[in-house]
């Protein structure tokens, strides 16, 4: 791939040059259909004109999908050669099997979750959310549509478990919360029908990463102060000795060949664990947070090993 493209989405005039056909043609391009905490789509572009020019004939690998916001965006583009896509929490990755195997049936769950949602909002949401945390072996594709369903319809649209990986998010105050967006949800079908789908920790990638792969890490933040809490999304604390196997397994990775690519936040921490590689700030607006303390704009930064990149993948632009 020569040059990454515009990031924006298509307001390209419709051949009706009607706004509904725009809007359509939109709603049909990939997009996550979660919200995440820490989700990327908003820098998607900032992150995406750092990825390997030559990432067409490579591997690509996210090993902290959640919401999958790079992904979706590579989709967009000429993207990738193949897409494996991983996650710690498994039923994150259950949710997006069924995506992208029963689209169809999913839709129909939900919609039918909608419609008890309009009527009684309040007892819909805490007998699901009751029946998420009960029925952990339940069905597939109820078990996905009860995980969009409190996403669309929680508190802030955050992720949290307690220590017994309890799902414990309030509802949220959503007048009209999109609980079956078809659209949307069937465009994330098609855009994973070409992806592999994997429940793992991060540590994974010891074994599976091959050189020339490309991999994005974006990890749960290393905290930007001591009150900041990134810790909730699996009941397990995502704390500075994993952020410290996970430099450690960057340096592997490099050492392989692997071309690396990561987001964390701008502390000195980060910094020391990232020493010797390529570290460019960006700006980033963040919009959830368990925290009031971590709202408004934060910096961040990504990380390469550039010198490992060979010259075909680095980047031609500023970047
Ligand atoms: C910052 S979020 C990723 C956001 C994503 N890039 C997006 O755009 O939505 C971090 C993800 O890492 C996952 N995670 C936490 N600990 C992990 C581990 N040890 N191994 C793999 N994934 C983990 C969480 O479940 C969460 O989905």
């Amino acid at each position: 791939m020569s040059r990454l493209p515009d990031a924006k989405p298509s307001r390209r005039p419709s051949k009706r040059g009607d706004t509904e056909t725009v809007d359509a043609e939109e709603a049909a391009q990939p997009k996550p259909f979660l919200k995440w905490a820490g989700g990327k789509w908003s820098l998607a572009e900032e992150i995406g004109q750092r990825l390997p020019a030559d990432l067409a004939s490579r591997t690509y690998r996210e090993p902290f999908l959640g919401g999958g916001a790079m992904f979706f965006w590579l989709k967009r583009r000429s993207g990738a050669k193949r897409y494996v896509l991983s996650d710690a929490l498994a039923d994150l990755v259950t949710t997006y099997e069924v995506v992208r195997d029963h689209p169809e049936e999913l839709i129909r769950t939900l919609e039918a979750l909608r419609d008890e949602h309009t009527e009684q909002a309040h007892e819909t949401y805490y007998r699901i959310r009751e029946r998420y945390n009960e029925r952990r072996a339940g069905a597939k594709i109820e078990r996905a549509a009860w995980l969009i369903y409190l996403n669309k319809t929680c508190f802030n649209g955050l992720y949290r478990t307690n220590r017994s990986g309890l799902f414990n998010v309030p509802i949220g105050r959503f007048v009209r919360p999109n609980i079956a967006d078809a659209a949307r949800l069937r465009a994330a079908s098609d855009a994973l029908g070409s992806a592999a789908l994997e429940r793992a920790p991060f540590d994974h990638l010891r074994r599976a990463a091959k050189k020339g792969d490309v991999i994005y890490l974006d990890p749960p933040y290393v905290p930007l102060s001591a009150t900041s809490n990134f810790d909730s999304y699996s009941g397990g604390a995502f704390g500075l000795e994993l952020q410290e196997e996970l430099a450690s397994l960057f340096r592997t990775l490099d050492e392989r060949g692997c071309l690396l690519i990561q987001s964390n936040s701008d502390t000195p921490e980060v910094r020391r664990l990232y020493e010797g590689f390529d570290v460019d700030r960006i700006d980033a607006p963040r919009h959830i947070s368990s925290r009031g303390a971590t709202r408004g704009p934060v910096t961040e930064v990504v990380i390469r090993n550039l010198k490992s990149w060979p010259k075909t993948a680095r980047p031609r632009s500023p970047r």
